[in-house]
């Protein structure tokens, strides 16, 4: 499968927000009412395991769930109002848990 996101959607991420992660692994940086930014090196593959072409080496993972191209967004965020923090608002469960777990270690 071979899916190239569109250029609209990458057009609105300018590549001065983040830059690759410093270990020459990838960063991923959710947008504000927008996609997950995926930049470096990374894999990308679907549930069976099978290798997706990214197509390039910055790509838009739509979380707003509208696009047309998932798992690429292709900007329908925009037009369905999409609204998300880039940052969460508050800790997932989870790192609850493991704070809790760290404090007693
Ligand atoms: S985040 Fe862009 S289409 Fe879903």
């Amino acid at each position: 499968m071979h899916v190239q996101p569109s250029p609209s959607a990458e057009s609105e991420h300018p590549d001065d927000v983040a830059s690759v992660a410093d270990d020459g692994g990838a960063t991923i940086t959710p947008y504000r009412d927008g996609p997950l930014i995926v930049r470096g090196d990374f894999r990308l593959i679907d549930q069976d395991g099978a290798e997706i072409d990214p197509g390039r080496r910055t790509i838009a993972l739509c979380r707003c769930g509208k696009s047309g191209i998932k798992p690429f967004c292709d900007g329908t965020h925009k037009r369905a109002g999409f609204s998300a923090p880039s940052a969460p608002s508050r800790p997932r469960p989870a790192a609850h848990l493991r704070a809790a777990g760290d404090a007693e270690d």
